[in-house]
C-alpha cells in the first residue's frame, strides 16, 4: 500500500462560547478518520483552533470587561482541553489571531487585488448610534415583516421562516444597546467571486465532493455568484486591511486562511514539516476540511476561489455533516437539550459518546439524533455486553490455569481468516467515513465471537478430565478474536484499545496487525475495562443548568 500524506482540519471554533455536543460530532468524526489513517500507516496530520475575530467576540469581551485577546486566549485554552478530554488528538490547536494569519491574510488579499478581484462600493447598513458600531444582522431584533412575530433576528424569522434584511424589521432595536438603529453609509471591499466561476465549476466536478455538495453548488451557480463583502468598519476585532485605515477583514475572510496559518505555525515548531509541500500549488498532499452543513457555502465557493487567487492549492475535498439533535429535539438551552462537552463529562465517559456517534455517522450530510435510550443500549449491549465480555470470559481461564500463556496454535484458522478478511471491508467503510457500517460489521463479528465461546463452553470442559488443552485453545482463540475487534474499534475507542494492548501485552496495534495472530504469547492480568452506563447518568446531563 502506498503511504499517503494527508492533512485534515475541523472548523475553527468561535472563541466566545463553549464546546458543545454539536461541535463534538465533527471533532469526533474527523478524529476517528485521522486515527484510522494513522493506523493504516499513512502520514496524517490534524489541526484546528479558535476562530478569534468578529463583532460577537469584541462585544463579549466588552461585556466581561476584558480585552478580546484575553478572551481568545482563555477560550482557546478551554477548547483545547475539552477536545483533549474527548480524546481528539490534534497535532496543533492554535488561533486565527496570529502573526502567521495576519501575514497570509494580507498576502492573499493583495494577490486578489492585483488580479482585479476586489471592488470598492458604498453600502448602507444598520448602525447603533449609541454604541457607534455597525450592527451585523444577528445584532438587530424586531418584529417579523411577514408574520409580525416579535423578537426576531435581523436576517430571518424563526417563526415563519421568512428571510429579509434588518432594515425591513418592524420596530428594530440594537441587541447591544437597545437603541433604534439608523442606516449609515460606508465604503466596503468586495471579492468578485464571479471571476472564479469557471474554475469552481471544474473543481466541483473533480469527483471528490459529496453529491449533496455538488448539487448545492449547482444551485448556487444557477442563482449566479455574487460579490462577497469582505470588509468591516472599525471598531472591529480583527486584522486591519492593508492601505485601508479603519477597515478590517471580515472574520470569514481570515478564518479559513487560519487553516493555512495554523499549519504554518506548526511547521515553525517542527523541522520535519514543510509548508510549501502541503499548500504549494502543485502539492500532492491530500487536504480535507470536515465541516457542518451550514458553512458549505464558505468552504465550497469562497475558499477554493481565495486559494486559487492567492496562488495556493485547493482542498482535495470538503466533508460535510449534518446537525445533532438531542432526543429528537433541536439543541436548545430553553428546551434543556443543549449539552456542553464539560457537562457531558461530569456524567459519562468520552468513549461512550465517540462510539455512539460512530454508530450513527454516515458519509451523507444528514442530521443525527442522540437518543438517551438508544445510547444506553448501544453502550451496554455492544461494548460492555459483546466486546469486553469476550475478553472477560476468556482471560480468567488463561491466567488461572495456563499461567497467562496463549496456545501455540490457532484452533480455528478459518474463523480467524474470516475475521481478518472482514477487516478489509471495515477499513473500506472507515475510509469512506461510513462509520455506521464499520460499527455494524464489527458488532456482527463480536456476535460470532461470543457465539463461538458459547458453543464451545470452556467452563464445562474445564470440569471434565483431559480437556484442559482444549480450554486453552478455545480461550486463546477467543482472545485472538477480541484482539481483532479491538483493532477495528481502535480509531473510535483509543482508551479501550490502550487497556487491551496492556492486557494483551502488545505494542500499539496497527491495522496490519490483524494478519498476525498471537501464538504462545503471555498476556497480563485482566482488569475490568468498561462500565455500563445508566439512563440516570445521561438524564442528569440535561437536568442541570450550567
Ligand atoms: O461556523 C463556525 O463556527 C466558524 N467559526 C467556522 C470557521 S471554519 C474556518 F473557516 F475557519
Ligand atoms: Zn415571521
Amino acid at each position: 500500500m502506498q503511504k499517503r500524506k494527508i492533512l485534515a482540519t475541523i472548523a475553527l471554533t468561535y472563541a466566545n462560547g463553549s464546546i458543545h455536543l454539536g461541535h463534538l460530532v465533527e471533532a469526533i468524526q474527523a478524529d476517528i478518520w485521522v486515527r484510522f489513517q494513522r493506523m493504516r500507516g499513512h502520514e496524517c496530520y490534524f489541526i484546528s483552533g479558535s476562530d478569534a475575530h468578529g463583532t460577537a467576540i469584541m462585544l463579549k469581551a466588552q461585556e466581561l470587561g476584558i480585552t478580546p485577546d484575553a478572551l481568545v486566549d482563555a477560550t482557546q485554552a478551554e477548547h483545547k482541553q475539552d477536545y483533549i478530554n474527548f480524546l481528539v488528538n490534534f497535532d496543533h490547536f492554535h488561533t486565527t489571531h496570529s502573526t502567521e494569519n495576519y501575514g497570509l491574510s494580507c498576502e492573499i488579499y493583495q494577490s486578489l487585488k492585483k488580479r482585479g478581484d476586489i471592488a470598492v462600493r458604498t453600502i448602507s447598513q444598520a448602525f447603533d448610534p449609541q454604541q457607534g458600531i455597525f450592527l451585523p444582522d444577528r445584532f438587530v431584533k424586531g418584529s417579523c415583516p411577514r408574520c409580525q412575530s416579535p423578537d426576531q433576528y435581523g436576517d430571518n424569522c424563526e417563526v415563519c421562516g421568512a428571510t429579509y434584511s434588518p432594515s425591513e424589521l418592524i420596530s428594530p432595536r440594537s441587541v447591544v444597546s437597545g437603541a433604534v438603529p439608523i442606516q449609515k453609509e460606508s465604503e466596503h471591499y468586495f471579492f468578485q467571486l464571479q471571476h472564479y466561476e469557471t474554475m469552481l465549476k471544474e473543481w466541483s466536478h473533480s469527483g471528490h465532493l459529496q453529491p449533496e455538495v455538488v448539487n448545492k453548488l449547482k444551485e448556487w451557480f444557477e442563482a449566479g455568484l455574487r460579490d462577497w463583502d469582505i470588509s468591516r468598519d472599525a471598531p472591529y476585532f480583527g486584522f486591519e486591511i492593508p492601505d485601508a485605515p479603519g477597515k478590517y477583514f471580515y472574520v470569514w475572510l481570515d478564518a479559513p486562511i487560519g487553516y493555512l496559518a495554523i499549519f504554518k505555525n506548526l511547521c515553525q515548531q517542527r523541522t520535519d514539516l514543510d509548508f510549501e509541500t502541503f499548500f504549494g500549488v502543485n502539492s500532492e498532499v491530500e487536504l480535507y476540511h470536515f465541516i457542518g452543513k451550514d458553512i458549505i457555502y464558505f468552504h465550497a465557493l469562497f475558499w477554493p476561489a481565495m486559494l486559487e487567487g492567492g496562488g495556493y492549492r485547493k482542498p482535495t475535498s470538503i466533508f460535510g455533516h449534518g446537525f445533532l439533535t438531542v432526543n429528537g429535539q433541536k439543541m436548545s438551552k430553553s428546551r434543556g437539550t443543549f449539552v456542553n462537552g464539560s457537562t457531558y463529562l461530569k456524567h459519562a465517559e468520552p468513549e461512550y459518546l465517540r462510539y455512539y456517534f460512530a454508530a450513527k455517522l454516515t458519509p451523507n450530510i444528514e442530521d443525527i439524533d442522540l437518543n438517551f435510550n438508544d445510547f444506553m443500549n448501544r453502550i451496554n449491549s455492544d461494548l460492555v455486553g459483546k466486546v469486553v465480555n469476550i475478553a472477560s470470559r476468556c482471560a480468567g481461564f488463561i491466567s488461572q490455569h495456563f499461567d497467562y500463556m496463549l496456545a501455540a496454535e490457532l484452533s480455528e484458522p478459518a474463523l480467524y481468516q474470516h475475521f481478518a478478511q472482514t477487516g478489509d471491508l471495515i477499513a473500506d467503510y472507515y475510509e469512506k467515513r461510513d462509520f455506521a457500517r464499520a460499527m455494524r460489521e464489527t458488532m456482527a463479528l463480536a456476535d460470532q465471537a461470543n457465539q463461538y465461546i458459547a458453543d464451545k463452553k470452556p467452563w464445562s470442559l474445564m470440569k471434565q478430565e483431559g480437556h484442559q488443552q482444549e480450554v486453552q485453545a478455545i480461550c486463546s482463540m477467543g482472545l485472538e478474536l477480541f484482539r481483532l475487534l479491538i483493532i477495528y474499534l481502535k480509531p473510535v475507542l483509543p482508551q479501550l484499545a490502550e487497556k487491551s494492548e496492556h492486557f494483551l501485552q502488545v505494542s500499539p496495534l496497527m491495522w496490519a496487525d490483524k494478519a498476525v495472530p498471537l501464538l504462545a504469547h503471555r498476556v497480563a492480568q485482566f482488569t475490568p475495562m468498561m462500565q455500563r452506563v445508566t439512563l440516570q447518568q445521561l438524564e442528569a446531563m440535561i437536568a442541570i443548568n450550567d
